[in-house]
């Protein structure tokens, strides 16, 4: 194996494992945004990143096809399968906003470090358009920090509804 081979394999894993890390992050954010009505500043942050996740898998998807490999179904598979069974095995909690805001949280930041290391890997294998890459990259950087930003406000929103329920139950 040449090492330029070894190297568009890298990438190539790279690639595929974006791609069923981006297919996760589309799972999650679904099923969230359904039960958000308390929560609208979430909800529209969670579907305007739905949308640019639709982008960043396209992204992926075009430079796997111009390095004509194809998204892994195997793995998707699975991570389909891990997540639908996360999903049944949830029975929501009271306190299932500050779970998915803490999950959120580590998810984006998971993405940014993923798409730093797939530009330093599409520079070294020389691929030309990493400026997609780079585009992504920023809006995971954006979602990350508005999550950030969402904790602590979504925190004391979710004790003042809670205190309101249990003012109107007494
Ligand atoms: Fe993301």
């Amino acid at each position: 194996m040449t090492s330029s081979s070894a190297i568009r394999d890298i990438l190539v894993a790279g690639l595929h494992n974006t791609h069923a890390l981006e297919m996760e992050a589309l799972q999650i954010m679904n099923r969230q945004v359904e039960r958000l009505q308390n929560y609208p500043e979430l909800e529209q942050a969670l579907r305007a990143h739905i949308h640019e996740t639709e982008q960043q898998r396209q992204r992926l998807e075009e430079a796997m096809s111009e390095l004509q490999t194809s998204p892994s179904t195997i793995k998707q598979a699975i991570f389909g399968l891990m997540g639908n069974v996360a999903a049944v095995a949830h029975t929501p909690a009271k306190d299932e906003i500050l779970k998915n805001m803490f999950a959120n949280h580590a998810f984006e930041n998971y993405e940014v470090a993923a798409y730093k290391a797939l530009i330093v890997m599409a520079e070294a294998a020389g691929y030309s358009k990493i400026t997609g890459f780079q585009q992504s990259l920023r809006e995971e950087e954006a979602m990350a920090q508005k999550m950030k930003d969402m904790v602590e406000p979504i925190t004391r929103k979710y004790i003042s509804l809670e205190q309101r329920e249990t003012t109107a139950s007494h």
